[in-house]
């Protein structure tokens, strides 16, 4: 029955004895070397007579009679000891393809997946066991930046930025042991272009007796990262301006009171008297207060801003003195006017400040050895949406303001958080770190955009883009009436005023100050109250001065509600928010004018007098 099962079975069969000769050789097999078992079962032949080449095991080759070798492959078997003479046995497996056809099937075979390897988009990189590299496909090579050289031999970690390896071997040898649950991992790509990439892990089971390799798959997931990055940073931006904001309208409250009281405080010592030194030092510290919360103001975008439409070019020309001074005599200042920039709005006096901020800047990085500064502006037309790195400039026709260093540069750790207020690399006192914030905010509520580019040791350049303004005639035309008008210098004045300010100090300083001006003064520190003060006086109001955010009914609501009865009743809101939603409310032509908060006794008596 063996004997027969043996000679059905689809593989050759042969025994030998212990010299190797053949004592059994099953029918299969000697057809396929084209005779029958006789011919070779005479304990005459050894095994390797049949075979081409040296080796009777493994991949051999096999003598045809009459015929082109066979190629197969051969394994053997020694019976257990103790049964008998040592015998072994071969088995012989077929491979009917003719040698010639074999090898180039074998050929096609690695050239179809050496192709397939190395035109794939994915990132491939094989490895042995122990984690060196054995090849690694075209597309890893470019993601990655490297060299094959450099890349075939080395471990596996060395691909991998230093600070993600200790995770990345966690991650192999769990794999590499078959713990791994076939999971990836993110990591960062060692070389020039700092990729981010995701990596998958797969074990290739080897032949019998072959230890088999690792197949990794890379994932370029930069752009997703910069991208979920910038989300993440603009809204911090956000969450940091909201804070802010909300801080520093309360201190403006505070500031508008005491720098109030000071003035009034002033009115009665002059410079003769005792307490007026005292006075003055609190109210310059006030005042420097008030430039601190107008930067945090700026920064979360909630300033007053009252934009003219104005000429860049002009703007700059009157600041180039200023400039020079700020930058001493180290530095030298190049300014170059692009032609035919047109026109912008914005604050002209946010615009001096925001260049103010960079040309500082500009200065302190070049503090060492002195350098060149180069303010230049230019005509910016953007065609599609374009990244600055930090944001994306939607195409348009804008105005380029560039401000060029030669300084130490920013490293690039500190790009993206230069614009949060109170990043300063600055000493203690040097720097409070809100000058690039007041940029940014003044930027953005002027509806522009800014960008860095720096390079470490080299220098930097800050680029402002901000929306030109197609004026027509009668709005140029207005812009130069405002520019011819003079301040009147005698601030006293007749009227009767109704305040309206639900902050007490505020409202105070301002009644008196007003008083001390001429003017009478009704107070009213809500809308209700407004409305209840207004019933029960039989004065005629010339000028209503209200605070815009109050409890009940608010600034506006209660201007409407009046004006409803006395459509020429004159308004002045006071306010520290530069909210839209009162924007529309704001119409000089028709007496509705605007004091930002804080203000002086001065500013409010010239605005008073001004309106009246
Ligand atoms: N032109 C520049 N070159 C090199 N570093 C710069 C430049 N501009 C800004 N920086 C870096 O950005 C940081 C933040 O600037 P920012 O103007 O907001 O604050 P500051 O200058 O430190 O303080 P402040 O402007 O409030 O006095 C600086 O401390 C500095 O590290
Ligand atoms: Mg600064």
């Amino acid at each position: 029955h063996a004997d027969q099962m043996i000679e059905r079975l689809p593989v050759g069969v042969c025994g030998l004895d212990e010299d190797g000769r053949i004592i059994y050789l099953n029918r299969r097999l000697a057809s396929w070397l084209g005779g029958e078992p006789e011919d070779f079962n005479d304990g005459t032949v050894e095994l390797a007579d049949l075979i081409v080449g040296d080796g009777v095991n493994g991949e051999v080759k096999f003598k045809v009679a009459g015929g082109e070798p066979i190629r197969c492959f051969v394994t053997h078997s020694i019976n257990a000891p103790g049964t008998g003479p040592v015998r072994s046995q071969a088995v012989v497996f077929p491979d009917p393809m003719p040698a010639h056809e074999w090898e180039h099937a074998l050929a096609e075979t690695e050239r179809r997946v050496r192709w397939f390897f190395d035109e794939s988009p994915l990132s491939i990189v094989l490895a042995d066991m122990s984690g060196t590299v054995t090849d690694a496909n075209r597309a890893f090579i470019v993601t990655a930046g490297q060299t094959h050289d450099k890349v075939v031999g080395r471990s596996i970690l060395e691909l991998i930025v230093p600070e993600d390896r200790d995770e990345v071997a966690r991650y192999l040898s769990k794999a590499v042991m078959g713990m791994g649950k076939g999971g990836q991992i993110e990591a960062r790509l060692a070389g020039a272009r700092g990729v981010a990439a995701q990596i998958y892990l797969q074990r290739v089971a080897g032949r019998s007796g072959e230890a088999g390799a690792l197949l990794l798959n890379f994932l370029d997931t930069t752009e997703q990262k910069n991208l979920e990055e910038q989300f993440a940073q603009s809204q911090k931006m956000q969450a940091v301006g909201q804070l802010a904001g909300g801080v520093a309208h309360d201190f403006n409250n505070l500031l508008t009171a005491m720098i109030g009281f000071c003035d009034l405080l002033l009115s009665r010592h002059g410079p003769g008297d005792p307490s007026f030194a005292d006075i003055m030092q609190i109210k310059q510290n006030a005042n420097r207060a008030a430039n601190l919360v107008r930067q945090l103001l700026a920064f979360s975008r909630r300033q007053t801003l009252q934009p003219k439409i104005i000429n860049i070019t002009d703007a700059l020309a009157e600041m180039s003195n200023l400039l020079r001074r700020l930058i001493g005599e180290k530095i030298d200042l190049k300014v170059s006017h692009g032609r035919d920039i047109g026109l912008v709005k914005v604050d002209p006096g946010q615009l001096d400040q925001v260049i103010i901020n960079l040309v500082v800047n500009a200065r302190d990085a070049m503090a060492g050895e002195g350098g060149t500064l180069t303010v230049q502006t230019s005509p910016e037309i953007i065609d599609e949406p374009t990244a600055t790195g930090t944001e994306i400039i939607p195409p348009g026709d804008y105005i380029g303001i560039k401000v060029t260093d030669t300084g130490i540069g920013i490293p690039k750790e500190n790009l993206t958080r230069i614009f949060e207020p109170f990043f300063s690399t600055k000493q203690r006192g040097e720097g409070t770190g809100l000058g690039l914030s007041t940029v940014y905010g003044i930027v953005k509520q002027t509806g522009g955009f800014i960008a860095v580019n720096s390079e470490e040791g080299k220098g930097t350049t800050f680029t402002i883009y901000l929306p030109r303004y197609e004026a027509s005639e009668q709005e140029l035309a207005e812009t130069q009436a405002v520019i011819e008008e003079t301040p009147s210098r005698d601030l006293t004045g007749t009227g009767a005023i109704l305040l309206v300010e639900d902050e007490d100090a505020v409202r105070t300083f301002g009644a008196r100050a007003l008083r001390s001006k001429g003017y009478e003064v009704l107070e009213a520190n809500n809308g209700d109250n407004a409305l209840e003060v207004l019933n029960n006086t039989d004065k005629t109001i010339d000028l209503v001065i209200s605070d815009v955010v109050m409890p009940g009914i608010d600034g506006p609501t209660l201007i409407r509600m009046l004006r409803e009865q006395k459509p020429e009743l004159k308004v002045i809101f006071i306010s520290g928010y530069a909210e839209d939603t009162y924007r529309d409310e704001l119409d000089e032509e028709n007496g509705v004018h605007f004091l930002p908060k804080p203000f002086s006794l001065k500013d409010l008596a010239t605005k008073v007098k001004e309106v009246l």
